[in-house]
């Protein structure tokens, strides 16, 4: 799974409007992977996408898609790449498959109905085929926007928020056809909000923040600091300090001395909350109130950026 895709080298985009919406991006897909980029609002990840996709220009820097340059070799990159961008626009009176097979055809590929019937029936749209696009559900749109980016044939697949707006059925179904394109060997990008959705599907993992990607790891690695929870203990008397039998725990006072908070790994076997609660009764500290707090996208974000929580 070793076999390079597509390289991004050194990609800057500013916008007209003097909005630095990426700052030097660098980055590897492999083969046959799926890779999920997660970032808030207004990240980056569609000026990324749509970069490579030729959509937007560069202000700079470079994608090789299979070794060969994407504006030099254009139509080699277009004929490999299918998007499934995050507006959805729709030829409202055209029939479902009037509209999956003129997009293969405006790639230059040959009529192939039986292509396009398996495309379809993939989809779950075959039934409504004759369907006038207009006519659909935004749901059935989406499908119809993936069987068109999926109809000449592309070797990567990008899925630019596939999910954002769709009811659970529908994204699991989203789930289901990625995991099929995998066993295509078809590599799929794809950009979410939902750490759910990356941990479902992705073999790997980009934390994209203010145009930056901050963070790429295989999921498990990022799935590991995503588990972390924060123990939050509320005491009836405030402390001054923490005191040095509660130093393995590693605890931060909050809120003047009266919270007590506590790190730890929730996919761990041993979380150390037990052994905490009992030391605290030991020492005669007593609390009125406990939280828990699960880390954020957002937390995580911030402690990608700043690096600082050491790993418990
Ligand atoms: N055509 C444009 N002209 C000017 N600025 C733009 C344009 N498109 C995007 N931007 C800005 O560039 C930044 C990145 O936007 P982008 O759409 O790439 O983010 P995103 O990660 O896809 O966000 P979202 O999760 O909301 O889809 C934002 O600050 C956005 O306002
Ligand atoms: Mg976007």
């Amino acid at each position: 799974m070793s076999e390079i895709i597509l390289s991004i080298r050194g990609l800057h985009k500013e916008y007209g409007t003097g909005v630095k919406a990426l700052k030097s991006v660098d980055l590897d897909i492999r083969k046959g992977e799926i890779f999920a980029l997660l970032g808030p609002n207004g990240a980056g990840k569609t000026t990324l996408i749509n970069i490579i996709c030729g959509i937007v220009t560069a202000s700079g820097g470079e994608v090789l898609v299979e070794g060969k340059n994407w504006q030099t070799d254009y139509r080699h990159a277009r004929a490999r790449i299918g998007l499934v961008p995050q507006e959805l626009t729709t030829d409202a009176f055209e029939p479902v498959s009037r509209t999956v097979a003129f997009s293969r055809g405006l790639f230059g590929k040959p009529r192939d109905d039986a292509r396009i019937e398996e495309l379809l029936k993939r989809l779950s749209l075959w039934d409504k085929r004759k369907t006038i696009m207009m006519h659909l559900s935004g749901g059935m749109k989406r499908r119809v926007m993936i069987a068109k980016a999926l109809s000449h044939e592309p070797s990567i697949l990008f899925l630019d928020e596939p999910t954002a707006g769709v009811d659970v059925e529908l994204r699991r179904d989203m789930w289901d056809l990625v995991r099929q394109l995998r066993s295509d060997r078809t590599t799929v990008i794809l950009t979410t909000h939902y750490i759910e959705e990356a941990e479902e599907m992705a073999d790997r993992v980009g934390v994209i923040s203010r145009g930056e990607l901050i963070a790429v790891d295989e999921k498990q690695a990022l799935m590991a600091r995503l588990g972390k929870k924060t123990l939050k203990i509320m005491l009836v008397e405030p402390l001054e300090t923490i005191p040095p039998e509660l130093s393995e725990w590693n605890l931060a006072l909050e809120d003047d001395g009266h919270q007590l908070c506590y790190q730890f790994d929730s996919h761990a076997e041993r979380t150390g909350i037990a052994s905490l609660m009992r030391r605290l009764s030991d020492l005669g500290i007593a609390y009125k109130d406990l939280a828990t707090h699960q880390s954020s996208l957002e937390d995580i974000f911030v402690e990608l950026v700043h690096g600082e929580r050491a790993s418990a």
